[in-house]
């Protein structure tokens, strides 16, 4: 069995960050979710990973690289133009050839990994299988309307009156039939050629699709309260490990990771918090689930639930910051000259909530 991630995509609903970074590097608790999707496919015993990519495509391949510091092997497939995951699908076929394969959505996170699917899928064999969890939120996804007996009857992509709620998860497990059924289907309203309805031509040709409901939680992190309650979720597993130095005036507590050479400074972290390399926190309080990437500088605030790219600096800065996705080398401060106004300097597309 081979892999594919998608990690094409433009990430609109993560702009501006996305104008500069694939969104599936954004970090939960430290880590890009790429990642997890390429150490939950080694997991499985997948070796053979083939990513999609697009626009974004330099950063993704330099960041991942050859597969090695995983000990899997990564090919980038490029696909032009974001047409949606049944033409993702199509754009693979040479990868994917004759074998059987995992399809994951580069921007999905679940708490369980895909170990215990594959091995289901296996154990099975199906033409394809689809995984399903009960959502709010329903016809935000594609939803699966299922028969008495549990087998799937409909599939339809973002009903505007679902028959159910239960969502598509974005792992999806195939042999090589769903390449006809993609070439069968027409493109959707939004103009892709949506996977949902390949597979629902799979069932239309009477193919053998089973579905599994999904164990433990499962986030689609295209937008900021997901990433939030993905980093949340994940922050939640991690075991405390202090590198970095602590003085003696400040204070950690529960589940806090400080990376090697950051230091602490007359400060309170109250965990879940993960904090990088080469950090330095000094008069503050970093409260509950924050992710602080490498060389960020905090001083002097208060900041809790946020996820802090690489090199930020936020000082000075009255009130909680809370609830933050924040890029790479922004800075946060007080104004330290006349007027004391509120001064703004913001990519488009940029969004600020003033407390
Ligand atoms: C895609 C699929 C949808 C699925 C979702 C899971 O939606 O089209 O069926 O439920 O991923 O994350 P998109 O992220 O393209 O809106």
């Amino acid at each position: 069995m081979k892999g594919l991630i998608l990690s094409g995509g433009k990430g609109t609903r993560l702009r501006p960050l996305t104008y500069t970074s694939a969104k599936q590097l954004i970090p939960i608790a430290n880590k890009p979710i790429l990642h997890y999707g390429i150490e939950f496919m080694k997991d499985a015993g997948i070796k053979d990973i083939g990513i999609i990519v697009g626009d974004t495509r330099a950063e993704i391949m330099e960041q991942v690289g050859d597969g090695s510091m995983w000990g899997v092997n990564i090919e980038f497939i490029h696909q032009p133009e974001p047409l949606g995951l049944a033409h993702a699908v199509l754009t693979a076929e040479k990868y994917i050839g004759d074998d059987t394969f995992t399809m994951y959505l580069g921007d999905n996170l679940l708490r369980d990994g895909i170990a215990g699917i594959v091995k289901e899928y296996h154990e099975r064999n199906p033409d394809c299988m689809i995984l399903l969890t009960p959502v709010k939120n329903p016809s935000q996804f594609g939803v699966a309307e299922l028969k008495e007996d549990g087998s799937v009857k409909k599939l339809v992509e973002k009903p505007a009156e679902p028959k159910s709620n239960l969502a598509l998860v974005g792992v999806y497990l195939f042999n090589s039939l769903i390449f006809e059924a993609a070439r069968k289907i027409k493109p959707s309203l939004r103009g892709e050629l949506e996977i949902t309805d390949a597979i629902q031509q799979l069932l239309d040709d009477g193919r053998d699709v089973h579905s599994a409901i999904v164990e433990g939680w499962w986030k689609d992190t295209g937008k900021l309260d997901d990433m939030l309650e993905a980093n949340r979720l994940v922050l939640d597993t991690l075991e405390k490990n202090i590198e970095g130095n602590v003085d003696s005036a400040s204070k950690v507590e529960g589940r806090v990771i400080i990376g090697p050479n950051s230091r602490i400074i007359n400060s309170s972290i109250r965990g879940p918090v993960i904090i990088g390399r080469n950090v330095v926190i000094e008069n503050a309080f970093i409260g509950p689930y924050t992710s602080i990437q490498d060389k960020c500088e905090i001083s002097n605030c208060e900041l809790e639930h946020s996820i802090i790219l690489d090199e930020s600096k936020i000082r000075d800065v009255p009130g909680r910051l809370s609830d933050c996705l924040i890029g790479r080398q922004v800075v946060v401060e007080k104004a330290s000259i006349k007027p004391q106004a509120t001064r703004l300097m913001l990519g488009d597309s940029s969004w600020v909530s003033l407390g």
